[in-house]
């Protein structure tokens, strides 16, 4: 009842009557009241006018179910959210309910991990307060080898959802770090449970930094926040919501043809790389190429200075900007 009253608050520029929420949730104006203490107790501006009723004038940067159950508005992708204050990390949560087969399309969101986890077995730092962390849980009927593509599906989701949230030009750099300004805003990590042939299930985790000031010096080169690019605060539940409704889009574009010949043109028109030369880092073996863009299953094809194409696959292998980072 709370994120739907919520979600009427939002819809809703003028005054809603409590006699209109009794009467809607079939509950008494005492529980109507409750409610409204608590939405203002989070921090929610709700004005209380006698004979009018509720207006809602303010809502803050809350991250709660019910704030992001109220702006949601998908068929399946984050239409149920598990959120937490505090867990060790999202993607943990989510490949556990992805073991007891919760719904496709589970978003698990905290406001801080205790054991957030970056690609390569980094450490992905997650103080509260100011970041998105948020795993989304899928059972997609693909072979395992074409998972990795779904990383990519997301990578075009946080991307398109920032833009359209803050207005920001953001760029992907291959495979899937969200870069704005030349800087690292958000990094994807997709791990999967498998048999040979099938897919148990796989779950996609991102970490945006949304309104952080600074970072630590050993990332303060690479890393930024939205907030640090814009000049301002960023609701994080409404650009998770915004996230979820492209991400559930394309993921149907990519079921119909189960690749990415349905979205690599839009990959490409955001990748940060493209028609630049990079560095490619394969494991023993680093070389200078040049960046062409992705093929239909994700590949980033590279022309090697002897004028040979070649595909280069995420998995073991990363690109540097010559210069730096990008
Ligand atoms: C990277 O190294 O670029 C990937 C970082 C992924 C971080 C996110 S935060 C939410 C989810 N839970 C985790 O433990 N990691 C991912």
């Amino acid at each position: 009842m709370k994120s739907e009253i919520l979600r009427l608050l939002k819809e809703n520029d003028t005054y809603i009557s409590g006699q209109q929420l009794c009467e809607q949730f079939q509950v008494s104006r005492t529980a109507i009241w409750k409610v409204i203490d608590q939405l203002k107790k989070e921090g929610y501006q709700i004005e209380a006018v006698r004979n009018k009723g509720y207006r809602l004038i303010e809502s803050p940067d809350v991250m709660s179910k019910a704030e992001i159950d109220s702006l949601v508005d998908t068929k399946w992708a984050g239409k149920n959210v598990i959120y937490y204050d505090e867990t060790d990390s999202t993607n943990n949560r989510a490949k556990e309910a992805g073991n007891n087969k919760e719904p496709h399309g589970t978003l698990f969101v905290a406001d801080m991990q205790m054991a957030g986890k970056g690609r390569r077995g980094r450490v992905w730092k997650s103080p509260s307060g100011s970041s998105i962390y948020m795993t989304i849980l899928l059972y997609p009927d693909i072979p395992p080898v074409k998972a990795p593509q779904l990383t990519l599906i997301m990578a075009i989701a946080v991307a398109e959802g920032i833009r359209e949230v803050t207005g920001l030009e953001t760029k992907i750099k291959w495979p899937n770090d969200i870069v704005v300004n030349g800087k690292k805003i958000c990094g994807i990590l997709t791990e999967m449970s498998t048999e040979i042939d099938y897919i148990n299930h796989v779950v996609i985790g991102v970490g945006i930094n949304v309104n952080q000031d600074t970072f630590p010096d050993d990332i303060k080169e690479t890393a930024s926040s939205l907030k640090m690019e814009l000049g301002k605060r960023i609701k994080r539940s409404g650009l998770i919501a915004a996230v979820m409704k492209i991400f559930e889009k394309y993921y149907e574009i990519f079921q119909e043809t189960e690749d990415l010949s349905g979205l690599q043109e839009l990959y490409n028109s955001m990748l940060v790389n493209k028609d630049r030369e990079v560095k490619v880092l394969e494991p023993g073996n680093e070389y200078k190429a040049y960046a062409i863009g992705i093929n239909q299953t994700g590949e980033l094809i590279v022309r090697t200075p002897d004028g040979k194409e070649k595909e280069i696959y995420a998995g073991e292998v990363s690109v540097r900007g010559v210069y730096g980072y990008v």
